[in-house]
């Protein structure tokens, strides 16, 4: 810039529309500010009035402590509040709220009136910026906030809200935030005068199931474990019914719901071995920690906190979660007989609920498992299924007498591939469907566990190197890890500042997406650091690689490579394999069958 511009402050108000901007993003931002507040004033119940999405109103009213008169104008101004006065509370602090600076970023982009009135104020008073003194008003104990025309005058803003719908949509995911975290706390939500939300004081176990819904808790363990300093407690979902999107994790440290990676990757690791795919857990978990171990002010919007030994946090939620889910290894297996929970809901449709039909993992399958030699004809053929993987040793191969033999082999012979994703196969006492790719996927997860234990990981260099662009942070961690690295089969070099060259990786996985593998295997380091990688990390590693190597769903493939797969499977069950989990695949007797069509009754 050519002419000279002084250096000015910035006038008031633009301060605050430019603080604004980080933590208010839309009206959801502006309810869950309204809502904290509500909290902190130590509200037994709370009520939400929203109008257009809250685009064009937002009301919160609480019966909390409320605000004295000669204070009102302090809670609009920024760097004003009560809730600490030293650094040294920050540390400590247990609010929700402490910059004191939500009401007045929300009234510099919006319309903001307080009303409110404490325990000893013969009536309430009302103050709105712009005025000098507040004005008496009618209203009962506690605070009301309304938030009116958000953003009309920040037009770059309001350009960025989106249909009223939408807008709702954020506004209901705040409030859920709130209403799991604080159970004690009634609340009541209006959207255009119609009651859309209430929740009654309860417990956590019930206000989980009151926001989420009792299937929540129905495919729902436990978790209540205490660590040193830490403690957690809530409810993980079991791994039948982790869902496809991540859209039902909800985690909350020392009661603020927030995202974070450390304790994200450690249930993701926890659920490693049992869930497949892309396939995500649900849960809502409460971790407590002493609140000197975490800084809760490292995010505008305090979505993040920072631990200060996120080592522990990742060691004890992994350990915890793990635990949870062995504990249920017995009780939601299809095969102890029992109701499984994914297959009860398919067989809902069916039979309208009334019915007891409860397809089930076969004991006699199971036990043909144990001692059966497998037999198979895919195998010893050259078709195009040795593509998918490649056998670590020949022991499961046998003699081409054995090929007709099908009526022996527990998941029977493969007839279709369903919209690409199951295999039907008719077994000898009725018909099983195969999930393709978490089949696939866990016998290369087997296979790779089985290969490194030998050391005999085979490795493949590749024809044409992959280059890709990665971060200053990856590359110095592939190069701090390059010697664990290959020993699973990776090598990668620096191919410039900014981008690497993967020249091998391990046979099996050599057909997948390698650059997606690389990456999931490089960010599984940052997460888990080089000393863990393996050793107790080492499952979770696996587990991510056998994921990018397995065949994806839609994926056509001949009945020999479906066969393949059913003789490899049940070669890898044999090998140490624990049910529980997502099942790989159902069974349905023809006697199943039979009830389904309501023969011989
Ligand atoms: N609903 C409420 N009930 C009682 N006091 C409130 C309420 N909302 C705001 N306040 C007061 O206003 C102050 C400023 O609120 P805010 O700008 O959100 O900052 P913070 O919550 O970080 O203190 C709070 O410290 C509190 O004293
Ligand atoms: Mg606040």
């Amino acid at each position: 810039m050519s002419t000279h511009r002084p250096i000015c402050p910035l006038p008031d108000l633009l301060v605050s529309q430019i603080a604004a901007g980080e933590v208010i993003e839309r009206p959801a931002s502006v309810l869950k500010e309204l809502v904290e507040n509500a909290v902190d004033s130590g509200a037994q119940s709370i009520e939400v009035r929203l109008e257009a999405g809250g685009i064009r109103r937002i009301a919160v009213i609480d019966d909390g402590s409320g605000i004295r008169a000669e204070e009102l104008s302090l809670a609009l101004t920024r760097h004003a509040t009560s809730k600490i006065t030293s650094l040294a509370e920050l540390e400590s602090v247990d609010s929700m709220g402490f910059r004191g600076e939500a009401l007045a970023s929300i009234a510099a982009v919006s319309q903001l009136t307080i009303t409110s009135r404490t325990r000893d104020a013969a009536h309430a008073f009302s103050f709105e910026s712009g005025m000098t003194e507040p004005v008496a008003a009618a209203g009962a104990l506690g605070t009301t906030v309304e938030v009116k025309y958000l953003f009309d005058a920040v037009p770059a803003r309001r350009k960025f809200l989106r249909a009223e719908a939408t807008e709702f949509g954020h506004c209901i995911d705040a409030i859920e935030r709130v209403a799991l975290a604080f159970p004690e706390i009634g609340l009541r939500v209006f959207h255009n005068e119609r009651a859309v939300r209430q929740w009654l004081p309860a417990s956590a176990l019930q206000r989980i199931s009151d926001v989420l819904g009792s299937e929540f808790n129905e495919h729902g363990i436990e978790v209540n474990a205490q660590g040193g300093p830490m403690s957690i407690m809530g409810v993980t979902t079991r791994p039948t019914a982790a869902r496809a999107r991540a859209d039902r994790q909800f985690l909350f440290v020392n009661g603020r719901h927030v995202r974070d990676r450390t304790v994200s990757h450690a249930i993701r690791s926890a659920y490693a071995d049992v869930l497949h795919g892309d396939r995500q857990p649900a849960f809502v978990l409460f971790l407590q920690i002493d609140p000197l171990a975490v800084d809760v002010n490292v995010h505008p919007a305090k979505h993040e906190v920072r631990f200060r030994d996120t080592g522990a946090v990742h060691r004890f939620v992994s350990q915890t979660i793990t635990q949870a889910l062995a504990g249920t290894a017995g009780t939601h297996q299809v095969s102890q007989g029992e109701h499984g929970t994914t297959l009860g809901a398919f067989a809902k449709p069916l039979n309208g609920g009334a019915q007891t039909f409860t397809p089930r993992w076969n004991p006699g399958a199971q036990a043909a498992f144990a001692l059966r030699e497998p037999a198979s004809n895919g195998l010893d053929q050259p078709g195009a299924w040795k593509a998918l993987y490649q056998p670590l040793d020949d022991s499961h191969k046998t003699d081409s007498t054995r090929i007709d033999n099908h009526e022996t082999w527990p998941l029977g012979r493969a007839l279709a591939q369903v919209h690409g994703i199951y295999i039907l196969s008719q077994t000898s006492s009725g018909l099983a469907l195969i999930d393709m790719h978490a089949a696939h996927e866990r016998v290369v997860y087997e296979q790779l566990k089985t290969a490194i234990d030998a050391q005999s990981l085979p490795q493949q260099t590749l024809l044409v190197p992959v280059v890709f662009r990665v971060t200053e942070k990856e590359l110095a961690l592939a190069e701090e890890c390059a010697e664990q690295l290959s020993a699973l089969g990776f090598e990668l070099a620096a191919a410039g500042p900014q981008s690497m060259t993967l020249r091998s990786v391990p046979a099996m996985l050599a057909r997948g997406d390698l650059e997606a593998l690389a990456r999931g295997v490089l960010r599984d380091i940052e997460h888990v650091g080089a000393s863990r990688l393996l050793t107790e990390q080492r499952n979770t590693l696996l587990a991510t690689m056998a994921c990018h190597g397995a065949v994806r769903a839609n994926r056509q493939l001949t009945i020999e490579e479906m066969n393949a797969l059913l003789r490899q499977m049940e070669h890898t069950e044999r090998a140490d394999q624990c049910n529980h989990g997502r099942p790989t695949w159902v069974h349905f007797s023809v006697s199943d069958l039979d009830k389904l069509f309501l023969r011989g009754q």
